[in-house]
């Protein structure tokens, strides 16, 4: 290696991990692996994540700890470990879950409250949010704040519910989280908590000494000795860290001297990245690898902060989070009533930038860099620049002090100019000349707490004076700042800011003024959404200049008060989060329906619980990653390589052509067809397999994947099909078996003849959905004797994933062993879909000789694996005028993409769901459409979400047209029993289990619906800005257990192993099946079943070890998997009983292990199989359930909070009710992502690109219902179910449409407050909503110009009154 003498080069790297030391040799790792590779690569820690690999998702969270010597203290913080390099973190100490707790040293309170309140299904997340709690809980305890009672943090409820805000969930919900998280807060009212394992809900007084005790400061120690010595030790010999190493290498200047040094020594070309803390990879993806860094954190005086008279001045490689810390303190320490305004303004809005994660590394000089150099949407510069911030920059030897405008105007800023400082004016108000600062910020996002960059932001600065003449307020000393809009900095309005200044605010200067906004701000070609961009910079305008205007109604403010039983606040956004859960275990079956907590949750927590990605790398094993067409129909003519440092890492590629002789180009099947695993000769579709890139490392492959230079040829072929209706025009369709093709009901020509009214063609459209599993698809693929392999798989079909890797590589079934033991959730997106990279791996594998895994990255997983079915759905209806449903037909187009999957199901599912209502007759056409572009496939209740949000489009539809309540329309339609058994022939059951009707009645009389929908009326009149909506949906769920199998077997000690088909992919199935078999085996056990759970482990699926284990999905897999343990179990109990009462002749207590002691000496086969296969009245069932969703919108930016949501839901007599409302809360949420928050978005091409968490928004927990009550009813005997229990995993997320209708009718009350007629202008009452709706959507349906056309109303009045 060569050394460039003095020059400041990392060497070697010192920290610590969980309390162990580590030190790392530089040239042993390279300078571009993040903390993350290193902990899941290179130590047996597993415990955070990968889940998308740009600070957008938490589950990588860790504790990072840093020790000041002089002051002899450590501060904590949590960090993405995926974005912070793992250079960065010398002589600092990192703690993951494990470092928490264990299984061998004990669990933490925190895992153990995670694992009791139930709040892990899958596990994937857990790691992560168990961290982001603890980093909350540490650093609250460690404010002044009073001594809370003994077991409580310092941490507040408000806090609690923000703690892991930017830690995704796609299971729970986020609910019970936020319930494990307040346990420990100290004004928490232990009552409010919801269902747990620590008291029941009788308990009276829940009392805090049963929740697992927490010591105040966290319990653990997160900075080791050893550390803090070798820290003071190397200040003594300060150039330890000084030695240079040029290949490759961190470099860490102490001045700017060196790092100029640095810059001038002719050693840094392209391959070199300058960072502070490396967050913007999150944001603009490294396309090459780096080999050279430079870490300017550690310059003094980029961490400076100066506190003057006129304001602060703060280093640029200051963080968010600590700019946020300084801004509070600066404005308290103002000598002004309430503090410094703008401080605390910017500090709140700083709060919303990224993650509290994100915040922690990334730095305030970092963001600016961002939206100098690029069109980054940044918050941070607009505000600043409304606060008229300026910076001080160093270019080469000299220093330049310029305003943060000129900052953003120069051209791209290259490595020769460092930020040094920001300084930010305080701008109190001035009492002698009698102005009034004002000071606003504001920003309109996906998301309202932030992970989720503005469309638009903007903040405003002015002095207010009053104009005693006109006895009008009038502004002076503006700044207007626009930011994110789709532009290349932000900017300041200065024509707007002329025009207002010294005026009279009225209605027509305000108006005045936002004409001139919508000249100024113009958002570049190509932006998305530009219309809402400017429409939401005027209402942020609007809000500004209304409440110091005179005669504007001013939005935000209620103008009377409404109802006291609607939530009335004027930011809806920070009300408190409650819930109430209400379940009923019986004890019939004892353990089964009790709600006990998930089988090896804490192994979750503490992130020992093993996925794909987890099992130890084998010996040689290399990694893959796909190349994917970018092309939707084209000729593969070559794929080459530019050359870069990634590309150097490639070590082999793999196509079709190395599928052995005997394979076949097969990458997925199912019943009614293959699907190829690579495009070849032809690229069917944008998205599609053509190669896989081996390397040494997953890092490695996925950077040389992108380095793939694809040349495709069209010549001689036809377009593509990328629509339905292109699908149409060429006849481009997949049959659907006319077993499988759904039944009509009666006479629709006679129906629509008796009708009074018709809604002769109308439509709706619904989008795809994204699974956003947390982890992505997975497989490792390992290479054995005599041609065998072994794969694991993170599949919901292991049987079938078997058979397409044979399949593919020519050998028999019997040579292929596909495990699985858990899946990092899957909502149906790992079962057909799980194939391809099974089957790649196994094929890399089998060529390369040497154990092949792939993780596909966030991006690729998203491009390449499809989703739900997009639904274009037209409909004619006839109905009588008291809103009877008379006849309906509908014509569905349904885009099954390239190849059939599941896809010819879904026209039975869809119209399933639709035959809810009683629709007198129902007629339909379907096209399942081929197209060129991802297969779609089976995503959580498939075909029933859809079809559910048809019919109440529909149902809504007819209600607006009689001008009548629509519940009243849904009642009218409501299925009798004999209506029911009419549509739903095969499964209605007996008239007993119809319990439809009284669900609804009890959700309408429980949540006070009709009291609310009064309220919300006297709300919507009294609040012109802001409308509320409700609706109530019902649910009708078609189930169809499968066949399933189980083997339990009964080892020598008396502990027990139960293998099942079915896959634990967050449900909670192991749990149940747990949960069986002690029922089942404790006939034998003689305390009941006490202590009999605790001896039962569930195994992982292995395709060799229990054949026929199918796929667990449909909701069903766990009952079938509980059947099975059923019959396997009293095999056992047949065999046994003999055996127990020879043994009671000679003793009555007779215990378990004696009894398996002398069945085994008697040669008693322990061991027993079963294969239920459901009977002719248990393979078919429908359940039932209702929602109801109550929302507000604001009508400036189209921004929606859902305020409640309840939901009763059947469950038969359930198997175990925290898991079972586990299911229905988590589904409900996801529910809630597909109609109002996910929007997949494809290129002219097809290629899908929003394919990142950055562009692709599921829920976050600020954006679930502030109040959110569940209901799990227990409805009694149902013969032909397993132990009476009813499944739970799929069915409540359809009831999530009551959040689309609830806020269908809170833009219709908008559309009729300011009487804004469609594009087609037709009723303003009437308009086609899509799915999804976000916030774009609802403010382009209220109306893009309500802000204008309200202004003008008022200033014809002006005119008129001479005002
Ligand atoms: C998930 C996520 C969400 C986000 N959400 C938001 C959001 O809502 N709003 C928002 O405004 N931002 C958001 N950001 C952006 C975030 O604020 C920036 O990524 C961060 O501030 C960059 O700081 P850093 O220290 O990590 O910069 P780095 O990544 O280390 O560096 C970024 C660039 O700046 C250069 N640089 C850094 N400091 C200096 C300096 N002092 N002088 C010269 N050059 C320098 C570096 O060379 C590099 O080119 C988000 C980021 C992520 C990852
Ligand atoms: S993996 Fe780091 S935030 Fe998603
Ligand atoms: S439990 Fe949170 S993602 Fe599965």
């Amino acid at each position: 290696m060569e050394t460039v003498a003095g020059k400041p080069v990392v060497d070697r790297l010192v920290f610590a991990l969980n309390g162990l030391r580590y030190e790392v040799a530089a040239g042993d790792v390279d300078p571009s692996m993040p903390l993350l590779e290193f902990i899941r690569t290179r130590t047996p820690f597993k415990g955070p994540k990968l889940g998308c690999g740009e600070g957008g998702c938490g589950a990588c969270v860790v504790l990072i700890a840093k020790y000041n010597p002089a002051a002899d203290e450590v501060t904590e913080f949590s960090a993405s470990s995926c974005l912070t390099l793992l250079y960065s973190i010398n002589f600092c100490s990192v703690i993951t879950t494990e470092g928490l707790g264990n299984t061998q040293d004990g669990f933490h309170a925190v895992q153990k409250r995670m694992s009791g309140f139930h709040a892990s299904q899958c596990g994937f997340c857990t790691p992560g949010m168990c961290m982001s709690i603890f980093s909350s809980l540490i650093n609250a305890d460690k404010s002044k704040r009073p001594e809370p009672l003994n077991g409580f943090s310092k941490l507040t409820v408000s806090e609690a519910e923000k703690a892991f805000s930017g830690n995704l969930c796609r299971c729970t919900g986020y609910r019970p989280i936020v319930d494990a998280c307040k346990s420990f807060a100290s004004d928490v009212d232990l009552e409010d908590l919801g269902l747990n394992i620590f008291w029941k809900r009788s308990d009276r007084n829940p009392d805090v000494s049963k929740l697992p005790s927490y010591t105040l400061g966290g319990g653990i120690c997160t900075f080791p000795d050893f550390l803090k010595s070798e820290i003071k030790s190397s200040l003594n010999h300060p150039n330890d860290a000084c030695i240079a190493v040029s290949r490759e290498g961190w470099y860490h200047p102490r001045s700017i001297k060196q790092y100029y040094e640095l810059i001038n020594s002719g050693l840094f070309g392209e391959s070199t990245k300058v960072v502070v803390g490396n967050t913007s990879t999150g944001v603009y993806k490294d396309q090459d690898l780096y080999n050279k860094y430079i870490d300017i954190g550690g310059i003094p005086e980029l961490s400076n902060i100066v506190r003057r008279e006129a304001g602060i001045e703060i280093g640029a490689a200051t963080t968010v989070s600590r700019t946020i810390e300084i801004l509070q303190q600066g404005c308290e320490s103002i000598y002004s009533p309430n503090g410094s305004v703008v401080f605390r303004k910017l500090a709140e809005h700083m709060s919303k930038v990224a993650t509290p994660f994100v915040r922690n590394t990334a730095s305030l000089g970092g963001n600016l860099i961002l939206a100098q150099k690029y069109p980054f949407p940044s918050d941070i510069a607009t505000i600043l620049l409304g606060a008229g911030s300026t910076v001080c920059l160093q270019v080469v030897a000299e220093r330049r002090h310029i305003t943060l405008e000129q900052f953003l105007q120069q051209p791209p800023l290259d490595t020769t100019t460092l930020l040094l400082n920001i300084f930010i004016p305080h701008w109190v108000s001035d009492s002698q000349t009698e102005t009034n600062l004002v000071f606003e910020t504001y920003r309109a996002a996906p998301r309202p707490l932030g992970n989720a960059v503005s469309y638009v932001n903007s903040a405003f600065l002015g002095h207010v004076s009053l104009d005693e003449l006109s006895d009008t307020l009038v502004l002076s000393n503006l700044h207007l700042a626009f930011g994110a809009y789709g532009t290349e900095h932000a900017i300041r309005t200065r024509k707007v800011e002329k025009f207002l200044t010294g005026k009279s605010l009225t209605a027509s200067i305000v108006l005045g003024a936002i004409q001139l906004l919508r000249e100024t701000i113009v958002p570049m070609e190509g932006t998305s959404h530009p219309e809402y961009r400017v429409s939401a910079a005027v209402g942020f305008l609007f809000s500004f200049l209304s409440p110091l205007s005179k005669g504007i109604t001013e939005p935000g403010k209620t103008l009377t008060m409404s109802s006291a039983n609607s939530a009335d606040t004027d930011d809806v956004c920070n009300l408190p989060l409650s819930s109430r859960r209400e379940t009923i275990s019986s004890d019939e079956y004892k353990p089964v329906g009790e709600p006990i907590k998930k089988y090896g949750v804490e192994i979750q927590a503490s992130g020992e619980a093993v996925y794909v990605d987890d099992i130890p790398a084998p010996k040689n094993c290399l990694y893959g990653e796909f190349i994917y067409s970018t092309q939707p129909f084209a000729y593969v003519k070559s794929i080459k390589f530019k050359s870069s440092l990634a590309s150097e890492k490639i070590i082999a590629v793999v196509s079709a052509k190395d599928i052995p002789s005997g394979g076949q180009n097969i990458g997925s099947t199912f019943m009614f067809g293959d699907e190829p695993l690579f495009g070849d000769p032809i690229a069917q579709f944008a998205g599609q397999a053509l190669a896989v890139v081996i390397a040494e490392t997953q890092r490695y492959a996925d950077m040389a994947a992108k380095q793939a230079v694809i040349e495709y040829d069209t010549k001689d072929l036809s377009p593509p099909i990328l629509t339905v209706e292109q699908a149409v025009e060429n006849n481009s369709y997949f049959k659907v078996p006319p077993d499988l093709y759904p039944k009509e009901v009666g006479d629709v020509p006679k129906g629509m003849a008796e009708a009074d009214h018709k809604i002769p063609s109308a439509e709706v459209k619904l989008a795809s959905e994204y699974y956003f599993y947390m982890e992505t698809q997975t497989a490792l693929a390992i290479p054995d004797e005599d041609n065998t392999l072994v794969v694991y798989s993170s599949s919901q079909d292991p049987e079938l994933a078997q058979s397409v890797i044979a399949k593919c590589l020519g050998i028999p079934f019997s040579n292929v062993r596909v495990i699985t033991r858990r899946v990092g959730g899957g909502f149906g997106g790992k079962a057909f879909r799980s194939f391809h990279v099974a089957t790649a791996a196994a094929v890399c594998a089998y060529k390369l000789r040497r154990p092949v895994r792939m993780y596909l990255n966030r991006n690729t997983d998203m491009v390449m694996v499809g989703g739900r079915h997009p639904v274009k759905a037209n409909y004619s209806v006839g109905f009588k005028s008291d809103g009877k449903i008379t006849a309906l037909h509908l014509d569905l187009l349904i885009n099954a993409g390239i190849s059939e999957d599941a896809s010819p199901i879904i026209p039975g599912t869809i119209i399933s769901s639709v035959k809810k209502y009683n629709w007198g007759a129902l007629s339909f056409d379907i096209k399942l459409c081929k197209t060129n572009n991802t297969s779609k496939s089976v995503m959580r209740a498939p075909g029933d979400t859809q079809g559910s949000l048809i019919a109440d489009a529909i149902i809504e539809h007819v209600a607006s047209v009689l001008s009548v309540d629509a519940n009243s329309v849904r009642e009218k339609n409501f299925h009798s029993y004999d209506s029911l058994q009419l549509f739903y022939p095969d499964s209605a059951g007996e008239a007993s289990t119809y319990t439809l009707h009284s669900i609804f009645d009890r959700l309408v009389s429980t949540s006070s619906y009709l009291d609310r929908a009064e309220s919300i009326k006297q709300f919507n009149k009294c609040n012109k800005w802001r409308k509320r909506g409700i609706s109530c949906v019902p649910l009708i769920f078609n189930v169809e257990p499968r066949a399933a199998p189980g083997r339990v077997s009964v080892l020598n000690d008396g502990s027990i192993v139960v293998e099942v088909g079915g896959i634990e992919i967050g449900q909670g199935l192991w749990t149940k099946v747990q949960q069986m078999t002690a029922f089942a085996l404790g006939q034998l056990w003689p305390k009941g079943c006490e202590g009999l759970l605790e001896r039962v482990r569930v195994l992982q699926a292995d395709t060799l070890n229990l054949i026929q284990g199918g796929l667990t999905a449909g909701s069903t897999t766990s009952e079938s998997s509980c059947a099975a343990t059923l019959q396997a179990c009293n095999m056992l109990i047949d065999r046994l009983k003999p055996v127990m009462d020879r043994l009671q002749l000679q003793s009555e207590n007779v215990s378990w292990d004696t009894l398996i002691s002398q069945a085994s000496q008697e040669n008693v086969n322990l061991s027993a199989s079963a294969y239920w296969v459901p009977g002719q009245y248990s393979n078919k069932y429908v359940n039932y359930g209702a929602g109801i969703s109550e929302v507000e919108i604001d009508l400036l930016t189209g921004a929606v909070t859902l305020l409640r949501g309840d939901l009763v839901y059947d469950c038969g007599k359930s198997m175990n009710p925290a898991v079972d409302l586990g299911q229905i809360e988590g589904s409900f949420i996801q529910g809630i992502g597909f109609f109002i928050y996910e929007e997949y978005l494809t290129n002219s091409d097809g290629l899908m690109i929003s394919n990142s968490t950055w562009d692709y928004k599921i829920p976050s927990v600020d954006t679930i219902p502030k109040q959110f009550n569940a209901e799990v009813l227990n409805t009694g005997i149902h013969k032909n179910r397993v132990l009476s229990s009813k499944a739970s995993g799929e069915p409540a997320l359809v009831l999530a449409s009551s959040v689309h209708c609830a806020l269908r009718e809170a833009i219709r009350a908008a559309r009729k407050e300011f009487a804004n007629s469609n594009r087609s202008g037709s009723s303003p009452l009437a308009f086609q909503m899509d799915v999804p709706a976000p916030m774009t959507v609802v403010k382009e349906l209220c109306g893009f110009d309500i802000v204008d056309k309200y202004l003008e109303s008022l200033s014809t009045h002006e005119l008129g009154t001479g005002a």
